[in-house]
């Protein structure tokens, strides 16, 4: 039994979950994911996996991307990069949903499908009516010759190693890693983005390994604000622009594992609804970075202070407005609007985690929650 524990110790790495191993090997996994794909210093992506398609990239009129769970955070990440950079419209869909609708679907159109085990039924199946109806199916996957990868025509592998935790988190990373790169690549085939740009945003995208290794280190003030929260019955979580699925999926990561009911909203969309929860035993989690919508997240922040809510917000190293007004702030490492979920998604992770292991949940296993979905 000793041995038994001393193996299980060794697996995890020294970590006592899965789950916090796999947090902390972020900055390698991303890394690991550009790995041999970008050159910062002459501008170039190059993404082997999708190389023959290059053509039918400058034709496509449209691109929809189908996944499920954390994979549908990503694309919905995705979305916002490939619109910004490449200019060609995005739908984001749940496979479940696109499978079923009877969806108009042409041979100019780019199925982008996201699956960490590429084993997703209702992903599957997805792909196969796209495919079936013509278009060109890429997949972004993370286990390497898994279904979903042998029924594509072409995809990127995310490359982020084995995953143990139920919930994800690298191969979320690594997936809005694949996309981003995907998004640049797109650009540059279709002549969206001039070469001076690339060179800036890759070598931007380059040091982001090092700006998670830099935000990982809020991990002891993150605990402490999850000892004042791990009671809480609700927790609401906003962010606006690519900083809105960051704040879907770090509702979800919450829900998945500490059992607390939590959703994730466009901040704007705040007072349309959740405003009515607000009150003093409801925490707030922003994703308020220095960006363009800046100044609209203060104003959202006034409002719920102004109603007694908690709020913690995520904001840019050496914020101080927010830091007036939000009960905690946990800063992270300036970057490019584009790689703020890479980075926000960070202390997100982790709040999630603390609050679970405090509440005693099995947070590397969480109930009724499987790793793979085979049933639709
Ligand atoms: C399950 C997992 C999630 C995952 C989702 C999609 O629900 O618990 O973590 O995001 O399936 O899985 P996929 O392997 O297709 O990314």
């Amino acid at each position: 039994q000793e041995l038994d524990l001393q193996l299980e110790m060794l697996e995890k790495g020294g970590y006592d979950h899965f789950m916090m191993k796999e947090i902390y090997e972020q900055p390698r996994s991303i890394r690991d994911c550009m790995r041999g794909r970008i050159y910062p210093e002459r501008g170039i992506v190059q993404l082997g996996g999708i190389k023959e398609y290059t053509e039918k990239l400058k034709n496509i009129d449209r691109i929809i991307i189908v996944a499920c769970g954390t994979s549908w955070h990503a694309g919905l990440v995705g979305e916002y990069l490939i619109e910004e950079y490449a200019r060609v419209p995005v739908e984001v869909e749940y496979a479940s949903e696109f499978r079923y609708r009877n969806p108009i679907i042409s041979e100019k159109d780019l199925v982008i499908a996201i699956s960490q085990s590429g084993e997703t039924a209702d992903t599957m199946a997805a792909i196969e009516l796209a495919k079936e109806k013509g278009a060109t199916i890429f997949g972004i996957c993370n286990v390497v010759g898994a279904s979903i990868p042998r029924i594509t025509h072409a995809g990127v592998y995310t490359h982020a190693g084995p995953e143990i935790g139920v919930a994800s988190t690298k191969a979320f990373t690594a997936q809005v890693t694949a996309l981003t790169l995907m998004a640049f690549y797109i650009a540059q085939q279709r002549g969206t983005i001039t070469q001076g740009k690339l060179i800036e945003y890759l070598t931007e995208l380059n040091e982001i390994p090092d700006l998670i290794e830099k935000a990982l280190q809020a991990n002891d003030q993150i605990k402490e604000i999850a000892a004042t929260y791990k009671d809480s019955n609700n927790c609401l979580f906003l962010g606006r622009g690519s900083s809105f699925p960051v704040a879907l999926e770090g509702a979800l990561k919450l829900k998945e594992i500490s059992y607390i009911h939590a959703e994730g909203y466009p901040a704007a969309e705040m007072k349309h609804g959740p405003i009515a929860l607000i009150d003093a035993e409801m925490p707030v989690v922003f994703i308020a970075t220095k960006n363009s919508s800046h100044e609209k997240v203060v104003s959202n922040i006034q409002e719920v202070k102004a109603r007694g809510g908690k709020v913690i917000a995520i904001v840019t190293e050496g914020d101080t407005i927010i830091k007036g007004m939000a009960e905690h702030v946990i800063e992270i490492p300036q970057t490019g609007e584009a790689f703020v979920p890479l980075l926000a998604t960070i202390p997100l992770q982790l709040l999630s985690y603390h609050i679970a292991v405090m509440r005693g949940c099995n947070v590397d296993q969480p109930r009724n929650l499987a790793k793979s979905v085979t049933v639709e």
